[in-house]
């Protein structure tokens, strides 16, 4: 009762802080930064960050004089119907009147001519356990880098361990249902010979590696079948819908955010499990920062010797193997505001039957009920909660973060 009565306060007091930033009496433009598919993104002046609506806005609003960049990255912006630079500065006059290029000129006269184009570069930066950093999103021709997602990169098994990116409190008013890109494959993260990572996710060349280490002929559909649900899926670690804009969302179909995910556990658990937390984002009205990770390798019994075999998607004739199937997937969600965290597990091997017997943290998932989930079902992900402290006792290479409690 009195933590609620805090919450609600604290809320009311946040609520006050975001509003004052434009006064009743006061000018400034209001504008749909989704109005079209290929609107410029809209960053500080010189700045590398990304502009959002006010929580429980759709809109944008800019005070009157000042300045915001326009940005089209890899493309030009097209202004009354020319075609200009990458990033041009538009001041806002009022309404959805800026200032740009000395023309008086509306929202809805500028547009990208093309389509962003992220990429993924090495910082120089490392992480744990032997991982190098690496940033996606876009590059511009004046050297910024507006960074979309951070990559803790294993450069030896050619697989993300965590990917970080910060989640903002206006994604429930996110850009929806805008076309899927496929994956690109980033130079300088992979070495598989002459194969393509594409290839390598390709349903019957994964049948046929996964087949070959498991002892089954090339062909054979006992695990790998041509169903919707029991093959391993090109996982996003940062999921496409938890950014808000259409360029954002795009940029996250790099294959450095990506692991091999049964598409039963993609699709049904670890998806509930990223709609709840955009939901928990989204109903509390919360700025959320998000670290989700893959940790050890997924087995499944050999024919002949029984054995649990290790999973790849990558394996040379010299023994070198890639692209593990990670054993589980989590996230760790953390408001910075409360300090408040929680880690979401799931099992990601629709066959492992005893999925329940393999916890590496003790389950808290009880105290959550933010959670809509089928979290006891082996197909669709066995899944759990944990501390953040708990599950960095065998995942070393989770957040270190100073959590005051369960974000429940
Ligand atoms: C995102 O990718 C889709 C599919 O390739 C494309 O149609 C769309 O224009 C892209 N959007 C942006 C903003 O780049
Ligand atoms: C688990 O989920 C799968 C896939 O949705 C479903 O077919 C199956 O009946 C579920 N199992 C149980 C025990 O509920």
């Amino acid at each position: 009762m009195i933590t609620s009565i805090f919450i609600l306060v604290l809320a009311l007091a946040v609520a006050l802080v975001k509003g004052a930033a434009i006064g009743d009496d006061e000018v400034y433009c209001e504008i749909n930064p989704l109005q079209y598919t290929n609107s410029p993104l809209i960053i500080p002046t010189g700045g590398t960050t990304f502009l959002y609506p006010s929580y429980g806005e759709t809109t944008l609003k800019i005070p009157a004089g000042e300045t915001v960049d326009l940005v089209c990255p890899g493309s030009n912006l097209i202004v009354l119907g020319s075609r200009t630079e990458e990033v041009i500065q538009a001041t806002c006059i009022s309404n959805a009147r800026f200032r740009i290029l000395g023309e008086r000129t509306l929202w809805t006269q500028v547009s990208c001519a093309g389509d962003a184009t992220a990429k993924s570069l090495y910082t120089g930066a490392v992480c744990v356990n032997g991982g190098k950093i690496a940033e996606i999103g876009f590059s511009l021709t004046d050297g910024r880098f507006l960074s979309t997602i951070t990559v803790c990169y294993d450069a030896v098994d050619q697989s993300p361990l965590y990917t970080y990116f910060d989640m903002t409190a206006s994604i429930g008013n996110n850009a929806k249902g805008t076309p899927r890109p496929s994956f690109s494959q980033d130079g300088g993260f992979y070495s598989i010979g002459s194969r393509t990572v594409n290839q390598l996710y390709t349903r019957s060349v994964q049948r046929g590696t996964i087949n070959a280490q498991i002892g089954l002929s090339a062909t054979d559909i006992k695990y790998i079948d041509n169903g919707n649900w029991f093959f391993l899926a090109r996982g996003h670690l940062t999921a496409r819908a938890d950014f808000f804009y259409p360029a954002q969302q795009n940029a996250t179909f790099r294959y450095i955010n990506a692991a091999p995910q049964w598409q039963s556990f993609n699709g049904l658990n670890w998806n509930e499990i990223e709609n709840s937390v955009r939901d928990y984002a989204d109903v509390n009205g919360v700025d959320l920062q998000v670290w989700t990770g893959v940790y050890g390798i997924a087995t499944l019994p050999h024919e002949s010797t029984g054995e649990d075999t290790p999973l790849y998607l990558y394996t040379a004739t010299d023994g070198t193997t890639a692209l593990p199937v990670p054993s589980i997937y989590w996230k760790v969600v953390y408001n910075p505001s409360s300090r408040r965290g929680v880690a979401l597990i799931g099992a990601n091997n629709p066959y492992d039957v005893n999925a329940a017997d393999k916890l590496i943290c003790t389950d808290v998932s009880s105290s959550l009920n933010w959670l809509s989930w089928n979290r006891l079902n082996i197909t669709q992900g066995y899944s759990y909660a944990c501390s953040v402290a708990d599950l960095r006792r065998v995942v070393s290479y989770a957040p270190n973060l100073q959590v005051s409690g369960i974000l429940v």
